[in-house]
């Protein structure tokens, strides 16, 4: 985690643009987090219900979600984070990369609480995430929360 923060330290800053901010938060986050095949983000079109494909890294991902789909969907729905074990139990999971076996969904909100968009990982591995990963990315959401 220290060699985390120190990297976010160098590369994110409140004066850069947030999309330079948001991608190379998903190449910290790359590397930092072993054994995942998809980490990025989706931003929330909130007038349409819908979420747009932010900064990823991973194979090409589904571009718009509606907020009734998917596990992106849940996660605009109840505003938590949501970990799945198995992706394949999950009615409705949208499988933007054929090897993605588990999933970790973490919100991000604006300074004012409004839902501002969502972090996405996924492994390989089923049952990959767990409540470090959660602490993790949680911290990466707060962090994207004092930029905005
Ligand atoms: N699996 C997600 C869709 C996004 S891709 O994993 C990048 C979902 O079910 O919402």
């Amino acid at each position: 985690m220290e060699n985390l923060k120190r990297q976010l330290n160098e590369y994110v800053k409140p004066e850069l643009d947030i999309i330079s901010n948001l991608s190379n938060i998903t190449a910290i986050l790359n590397v930092h987090l072993d054994n995942i095949n998809w980490v990025g983000f989706y931003l929330a079109d909130k007038d349409n219900k819908q979420l747009k494909l932010g900064p990823f890294q991973g194979l090409a991902a589904t571009p718009l979600i509606s907020y009734e789909n998917g596990v992106c969907g849940l996660c605009a729905r109840s505003e938590e984070t949501i970990i799945v074990d198995d992706v394949h139990c999950f009615e409705g999971h949208i499988a933007c990369d054929f090897r993605s076996n588990s999933e970790i969904v973490v919100p991000i909100f604006k300074k004012t609480g409004e839902f501002y968009g969502l972090i996405d990982t996924d492994s390989p591995s089923k049952s990959r995430f767990t409540n470090k990963e959660k602490e993790i990315l949680e911290y990466v959401s707060e962090l994207i929360t004092s930029l905005l």
